[in-house]
């Protein structure tokens, strides 16, 4: 039996609803993003060939059509009131007090009080008429709001239909949107991928795009909804206290914070305190302090309102993240890859809980795009632990007396020249050479603050691990000339250290020995320790395992490289440019020569041959329109680069999987002498490592149980180490980032897990704890 359409309809949009409820409401998501996808698709398709079945509140209706003229006002039959504000313990001790001097017989002390974070975003009132979304505004003045009902429908966890019965016929819901953290980094993210203004902070960002007169604008921002507090209710009750009042929404399909609590007295309310000033950093979205509100209703109405705020609630405020002060001066530090990143030297002011007299600048572009000159006021904003930064200048409180930063054309340190980095990106006219952020200093070793961040980088522990080198150390060796190069160590004597400051006999034997000792060391931490630019432990992993030796590392072509495992076309530049620098060569001639001796496997990894590799290599060539699926298709259907490179027009016309432009440049690239003949020099190098290429079928590949997946690890473990941890995921195929993003595959999150675990939850990426790790190591062979 085939079911009609409209009970087809009926039954997709509670499927909807009911996935909503549990993904926004409950936290608990129930099925894949692909199957809502799916039944969303089948809905919004059914609707298409049925339009009369349409109705405002079908899941599909959302985003509606850009209104004529500007938003409506709308008067609040209840006024929306604000909160008197704590600053201290003694503020809030004194708001519970007056509370009891105001009604007899009470005993503050076990007074219930609902405790909740007070989010950083825009006041909102939502109508529910018989259940359905009627009105969306904002708070305004308190009493004349906007009419933002289009743009409110978009935010995706606003009902437009409450659920389950018993609802009050007309029931204003007041809450708080807001712009989660993660979704106001991606957006921003975006801007600035775009050279678009990016967001101040998140609240501006939520108010941006709820002030859009384009609903479908708003619908695209990352915007949530939590509701807080009722306004006007008509033809029904609420609960008696306001805790389940919020509970009660929340069945009625609300989100309310699970952070919830309710506490008793002042104590309860600074225990409270505590213990979200802990967890503040860790949310994943901002807050600028708790709200404490007085639970029973029968005592909020016998306390009433003062002005315009109610005596029965308050708001206890952090301290605050933001704050101006004004711009001294920038000054340029030297980087350990020779990078000049302009710091900013501001006028001490205490932000964040801290005093701040230095914010990041990043580089050069950030202070171009933010217009920053010497003299102006600027926005700090400190929040969590996260580095200082300027987010925007104050152009009002500009006099006319500020400066233009400029970057010095010499290093600050050596006074060698400083060079922009260059771009190279293919395009349609072949390659195109861009201006980059970032600029460089020349001297590398010879200026004295790369040669200092170099050693101590190379003898760091995850590099060479020489125990004893620290920065005081190094700092010493340098300023007496001892060490020039991170070859001068395996040259220096006992004699020589003693000349160091708090250096005896024995601690000068311990280095000596240690440094000694540093010599057997393996290829990829002897890769790492070079400090090529862009290349982590991780890169040097792969440099190590996948080419085998060193020799091979130092002549690997730019493409050959770019088809190893997550190395791309810059990095690959970025190694191969390193090692052509004939600075470079002496140094790691030197280090071999005074027997330095990186253990090789001399194996170029299996993992190297095959068609996907070549597939690689035809990606790694940058034709234009010719992508990474095209270029496995091209490599699966030569299998060969002589096949290729013999191919005449005809042959690569019947590829399939390729448009006919890509073909066509594919063609052209091919006709060209200096390509063909770079092709044929690749050919050759991979020949010499070893590596080979028949066509095989792509699961005959040996692949590892976490080959392509990419994990994060976070908070405190007990039974392992991060380290530990580490490399058993390595083991088993997986890639160890350090921070979350879209491409993360899990996240292990151990004790005290904290914006890493908040934003993993947002992204909706899967996360361990340590048991559930030792679990998995354990089933694949990694056990402790
Ligand atoms: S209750 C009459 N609860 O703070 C009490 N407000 O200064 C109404 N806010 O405009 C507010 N989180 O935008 C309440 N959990 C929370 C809140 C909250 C944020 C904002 C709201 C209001 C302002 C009051």
């Amino acid at each position: 039996m085939t079911t009609s359409a409209p009970e087809r309809i009926k039954a997709l949009r509670e499927q909807i609803d009911n996935h909503n409820y549990r993904y926004y409401v409950l936290d608990e998501p129930s099925i894949p993003d692909a199957e809502y996808d799916r039944i969303f698709r089948e809905l919004k398709q059914l609707e298409e060939e049925n339009p009369e079945l349409v109705t405002p509140d079908s899941p599909t209706q959302r985003v509606g059509a850009k209104p004529e003229g500007g938003f409506a006002e709308v008067q609040h039959e209840l006024p929306m009131l604000s909160l008197d504000n704590a600053f201290s313990e003694e503020e809030l001790r004194g708001f519970v007090r007056r509370i009891g001097d105001r009604v007899k017989g009470l005993d503050t002390a076990a007074l219930a009080f609902a405790c909740e974070p007070k989010l950083d975003g825009l006041a909102i009132s939502l109508v529910y008429e018989n259940g359905v979304l009627v009105r969306g505004a904002t708070r305004g003045d308190g009493y004349t709001g906007e009419d933002i009902t289009l743009n409110v429908r978009t935010i995706a966890n606003v009902p437009l239909k409450l659920r389950g019965s018993g609802w009050p016929e007309r029931l204003e819901v007041r809450g708080e949107v807001y712009m989660p953290k993660a979704g106001f980094e991606a957006l921003n993210e975006r801007a600035r991928a775009r050279d678009e203004k990016t967001f101040v902070n998140p609240r501006n960002a939520a108010a941006g795009s709820l002030r859009q007169l384009d609903p479908k604008i708003t619908a695209q921002r990352p915007l949530e909804f939590c509701s807080y507090s009722t306004g006007i209710v008509d033809g029904g009750e609420l609960p008696d206290s306001h805790s389940e009042t919020l509970h009660q929404l929340r069945e009625w399909g609300l989100k309310i914070n699970p952070e919830m609590r309710v506490v008793t007295g002042a104590d309860g309310c600074l225990e409270y305190y505590r213990d979200m000033e802990q967890k503040r950093a860790g949310l994943a979205y901002d807050i600028d302090g708790l709200v404490f509100k007085v639970d029973s209703r029968e005592i909020q109405q016998a306390l009433g309102f003062v002005a315009r705020a109610p005596r029965w609630a308050i708001a206890h405020k952090f301290p605050a993240q933001e704050e101006i002060t004004r711009l001294n001066d920038v000054e340029f530090q030297v980087g350990r890859t020779g990078a000049v990143t302009p710091v900013a030297r501001l006028e001490p002011v205490f932000v964040g809980g801290v005093t701040v007299s230095n914010a990041t600048l990043h580089n050069m572009d950030e202070i171009a795009r933010l217009d920053v000159k010497i003299g102006d006021h600027v926005m700090v904003r400190r929040a969590g632990d996260v580095i200082p930064q300027i987010v925007k200048v104050v152009t009002e409180k500009r006099t006319g007396d500020e400066s233009p930063v400029h970057i010095p054309s010499q290093c600050p340190v050596c006074g060698s020249d400083i060079e922009r980095t260059q771009l190279v990106k293919r395009g349609k006219g072949g390659e195109q050479v861009s201006e980059g952020a970032i600029y460089r200093c020349v001297g590398r070793l010879s200026c004295e603050a790369q040669l200092k961040q170099a050693l101590f980088h190379f003898g760091s522990r995850k590099a060479m691990d020489i125990d004893g080198l620290g920065d005081k150390n190094i700092e010493q060796l340098v300023d007496l000339e001892l060490v020039r190069s991170p070859a001068d160590l395996y040259r220096l004597s006992t004699r020589d250290l003693l000349r160091l400051e708090g250096f005896a006999e024995l601690s000068s034997e311990n280095l000596i020995a240690a440094i000694d000792q540093s010599r057997q060391v393996n290829l990829e931490r002897f890769i790492y320790a070079l400090g090529i630019p862009e290349v982590g432990e991780e890169t040097a992993r792969t440099l190590a395992s996948s080419l085998g030796s060193l020799a091979n590392v130092r002549r690997a072509l730019p493409e050959v490289l770019a088809t190893l495992k997550d190395i791309g076309l810059t990095v690959a530049y970025e190694i191969h440019n390193f090692m052509q620098d004939s600075h470079n060569q002496k140094v790691i001639d030197d280090l071999l020569s005074l027997e330095v001796q990186p253990k090789e496997s001399g194996q170029v990894s299996p993992a190297l041959t095959g068609s996907v590799a070549f597939g690689d290599l035809i990606n790694s060539l940058g034709i234009f329109k010719v992508g990474k699926k095209g270029a496995d298709n091209l490599a699966a259907h030569f299998g060969t680069l002589s096949a290729l490179l013999e191919a005449n027009e005809a042959q690569i016309a019947a590829v399939t999987g390729l448009n006919s432009q890509a073909k066509r440049n594919l063609f052209e690239y091919l006709q060209s002498e200096a390509h063909r003949h770079r092709l044929s020099a690749i050919e050759q190098q991979l020949r010499e490592f070893g590596m080979h290429w028949e066509c095989q079928p792509e699961e005959s590949l040996q692949s590892l149980p976490l080959e392509g997946e990419t994990w994060v690890l976070t908070g405190a473990m007990e039974a392992l180490t991060r380290d530990e941890a580490k490399v058993r995921l390595q083991a088993l195929g997986a890639k160890v980032a350090g921070s979350v993003s879209a491409k993360t595959s899990a996240l292990v999150a151990g004790e005290k897990a904290g914006s890493k675990l908040a934003k993993a939850e947002q992204l909706g990426i899967r996360v361990l704890n340590e048991a559930q790790l030792i679990e998995l190591l354990e089933a694949e062979g990694q056990g402790l």
